[in-house]
């Protein structure tokens, strides 16, 4: 006879359908925390079903990361298909999910998704003229750690370039390489007195120049220059001119290290004597790397503070720091002081 403790009993599972049954979870849940929130009438998410969201978000994330741990997105491609189309019709109800997967400029990371980061900095997930579950969603993407690092490099940015200006009696000359919508140059332009602060901007994506000259830096036009450029041609032809603070931020991480190590170099060249070179990349502790990875397509070129500090040997010694979360590494050097 066979006993209850004999049988085979346990069905045996694949990876997809592991993969899915935590996909499946999350949407269950997201559904049902939409199902209370239209029962009680609810306009804004109470905080509790935000973060239910936001839990079940992650505990989907967790899941199949610890499913798949020590595999690239690449090597589990149909399940990751999969899990995209399951949690799609949810996730992609908020424009952050959406941006982050959709690309509408055809590559990750562009200027627009960065402007809607930073907009999420405060009050996320708390528009009234949403559904309570897209404000759920907004909610959740605020917690992505990634996310939370970038609010922080703006401020280190928009510091740093503060700083600098308020410890000259000539005005600040920077360059921005990838400026993207340069939100923390506005900033910085705003903290400071009228004609302190010239910078130049330089972006591949001309709509990105057009926005951060029209709508972030509008006011201070006159001490703006934009020039649309990939960095190939800048490392092919640098720059005549040279610059007081010179910065990046969110290229690097798109960048194998022989090009990183020759940009820092040539960033480095267009310092002027006691200047400042600063870049910021992310590094492997990301704790949102998988998720950016598996479910917005958005790999990055992870980077330890040691890897980071080698872009800049032969070049000038190198402070570097790590965002509250560990996320993000900033690289500051100065110059030939
Ligand atoms: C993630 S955004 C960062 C924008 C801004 N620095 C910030 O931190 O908010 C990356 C920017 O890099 C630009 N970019 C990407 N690859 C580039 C390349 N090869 N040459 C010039 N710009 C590039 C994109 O157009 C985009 O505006």
């Amino acid at each position: 006879m066979t006993t209850l403790i004999d049988a085979p009993h346990t069905p045996s599972f694949d990876l997809r359908s592991l993969i899915l049954a935590a996909g499946e979870t999350f949407v269950e849940r997201a559904y049902a925390l939409e199902k209370d929130a239209k029962r009680t009438g609810q306009g804004i998410p109470s905080l509790g079903m935000r973060e239910a969201v936001a839990a079940a978000y992650w505990q989907m994330i967790n899941e199949v990361e610890r499913l798949v741990v020590g595999a690239a997105a690449n090597q589990h491609r149909e399940e990751q298909r999969a899990l995209l189309a399951l949690t799609a019709p949810v996730l992609l109800r908020s424009e952050y999910f959406a941006r982050s997967y959709l690309k509408p400029q055809g590559y990750a990371g562009d200027y627009r998704m960065m402007e809607m980061m930073y907009d999420l900095e405060h009050q996320p997930g708390e528009d009234p003229y949403k559904a309570p579950l897209v404000n759920a969603l907004d909610y959740t993407f605020s917690t992505i750690h990634s996310v939370r690092a970038v609010w922080e490099r703006r401020r280190y940015l928009r510091d740093l370039i503060v700083q600098e200006a308020k410890e000259r009696t000539t005005p600040l000359r920077v360059l921005d390489i990838a400026c993207g919508g340069a939100r923390y140059i506005g900033e910085a332009f705003a903290a400071l007195p009228e004609g302190v602060l010239s910078v130049h901007l330089i972006d591949q994506d001309p709509s990105a120049l057009a926005y951060a000259e029209g709508r972030n830096l509008n006011h201070w036009r006159e001490h703006v220059r934009t020039q649309c450029l990939p960095i190939k041609t800048l490392l092919t032809a640098p720059l005549a001119e040279t610059y007081d603070v010179v910065i990046s931020s969110g290229l690097f991480d798109y960048l194998d290290q022989p090009t990183a190590r020759h940009l820092v170099h040539t960033m480095g060249r267009s310092v002027n004597p006691g200047g400042v070179l600063a870049i910021t990349n992310f590094h492997p502790e990301d704790a949102s790397a998988f998720c950016k990875d598996w479910l917005a397509d958005w790999p990055l070129i992870l980077r330890t503070e040691a890897q980071v500090a080698e872009l800049f040997e032969g070049l000038a010694p190198v402070i570097l720091s790590r965002s509250t979360e560990r996320s993000l590494v900033f690289a500051q050097s100065r110059i030939n002081v």
